[in-house]
């Protein structure tokens, strides 16, 4: 299925071990060297899906690691916190997300951030166990279960007070997608009172030299104006005195949740959860779908965000848009215009792209920007997770030419954070973590010519 040598595919092998070996810490691993030194909620289960096809027990290592950082209310939180981090390497840091000492339900004995992000790890674990000696899989689905059972229950209480089957999302930075145009609106509604936001120094730009491939000084002010936000309300979110200036239901983030919770039940068929449970896990699937059903566009041929501050739909697309593919279970009428849409000149038809891979604004969008983080750029771990969608929604082909392509741009250009789609020039972090991990999962599927 790809045309590279049994060389290179031994080298690209070496090469993504190599980088995971790098950035392994005590028992976990760094979402990438200098940018991001502390451990990322969804880098770590992307990781864990690489570290399956080395060692499935480092790979479960990963998982409980970030565990330690779950919340006595569930969640866990997108970032847990390396002590050993010099002060001004990474910010916001713990002090300045103050957690364990404003948040009730933060954990002891380890200091997280307050917020999360996408629920990728019972898919992760999933992967684990799978590739796990028969002889171990109960054990380690037994172990899982709970922290992911639990995590599940906040997303869909505490983030669906409504019962939509769509998380709310109180920060951009949960989505995983940072500055994508789809939060441009809302956060240009958003009114940040200088006098109120305490002076603050970026850490990423000393990391990454050129500004414009990171998110704008505008996006940062909104971006901290919400997390003092979030720290008067104690990180209750369900509970907030004042209304958080950023409440948005992520269609992408919850059509993670449905593949996560059908990963989630065959976990529990292993552990041996109860009817109940089992039966709990099956009614999050049908809510989630049925949600994202709700905010499908049939004249867009897309799923909608909602900004439930504004009380609108975002319309804008970008990789996001594609969420029913993850989610799965799509009507062939619905997955048939999604993959015409896909395929066509507002995704990966567009003839200016260097390789058939999915920009994460489409460039049809005026918001989109090539090099800006997650305006337009490429993400080799987006590539993976579609083709591992599509490759569930029976398009096999489509799924084959992620993978193909996307092998290809990474033995081209290194194992990036993110890739300008027109020119290939590497953008972010170099020695990605979470880059290096997805091309373990492509190799395995590969035949070197
Ligand atoms: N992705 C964000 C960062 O760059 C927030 O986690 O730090």
């Amino acid at each position: 299925m790809t045309n590279i040598s049994r060389d290179q595919w031994r080298q690209l092998r070496q090469d993504a071990i190599d980088i995971l070996d790098a950035n392994r810490l005590d028992g976990w691993t760094r979402a990438a060297p200098r940018l991001y030194p502390h451990q990322w909620s969804w880098d770590s289960a992307f990781i864990a899906i690489g570290l399956a096809h080395i060692d499935h027990e480092r790979a479960m290592a990963e998982m409980r690691s970030l565990f330690r950082g779950q919340w006595r209310n569930g969640m866990i939180p997108h970032i847990v916190f390396n002590p050993d981090v010099p002060a001004g390497e990474y910010f916001p840091d713990a002090d300045r997300w103050a957690c364990d000492t404003v948040a009730p339900d933060a954990p002891g004995g380890v200091r997280t951030s307050g917020i999360c992000q996408p629920p990728v790890h019972a898919i992760a674990v999933q992967r684990a166990i799978a590739l796990a000696p028969g002889s171990e899989r109960a054990r380690l689905a037994r172990e899982a279960f709970g922290p992911l059972f639990e995590w599940h229950r906040y997303l869909l209480s505490a983030r669906d007070p409504e019962g939509s089957g769509l998380v709310t999302i109180v920060h951009p930075w949960e989505s995983g997608m940072d500055n994508s145009p789809r939060w441009t609106d809302a956060l240009a509604a958003i009114e940040v009172d200088p006098a109120r936001l305490a002076p603050y120094q970026r850490a990423d730009l000393t990391h990454v030299e050129d500004p414009s491939q990171r998110p704008t000084q505008a996006d940062y002010d909104r971006f901290l104006w919400i997390v003092d936000r979030l720290i008067d309300a104690r990180y209750r979110v369900d509970a907030a005195a004042e209304p958080l200036p950023f409440r948005m239901k992520d269609v992408f983030f919850s059509a993670i949740l449905v593949a996560a919770n059908e990963a989630l039940l065959r976990i529990a068929t292993l552990a041996g959860a109860s009817f109940e449970q089992v039966e709990i896990v099956e009614s999050w699937i049908d809510r989630g779908r049925s949600g994202l059903a709700d905010q499908w566009h049939d004249d867009l041929v897309m799923c909608c965000d909602r900004d439930l501050v504004a009380g609108r739909d975002v319309t804008v697309r970008t990789i996001a848009s594609f969420a029913p593919f993850v989610a799965g279970n799509l009507t062939s009428t619905r997955r048939d215009a999604l993959l015409a849409k896909w395929r066509s000149t507002a995704m990966l038809g567009d003839p200016r792209l260097k390789w058939r891979l999915p920009p994460s604004t489409s460039p049809v969008e005026a918001g989109f920007s090539p090099r800006a983080y997650w305006r337009g750029p490429v993400w080799p771990v987006m590539n993976w997770l579609f083709g591992w969608a599509l490759r569930n929604v029976g398009a096999a082909d489509d799924a084959a030419e992620l993978a193909r392509e996307g092998l290809a741009q990474v033995l081209a250009v290194g194992f990036a954070e993110y890739i300008e789609p027109f020119t290939g020039e590497p953008l972010g972090s170099s020695d990605q973590s979470w880059t290096a991990a997805v091309v373990l999962d492509w190799l395995d599927d590969v035949e070197p010519a």
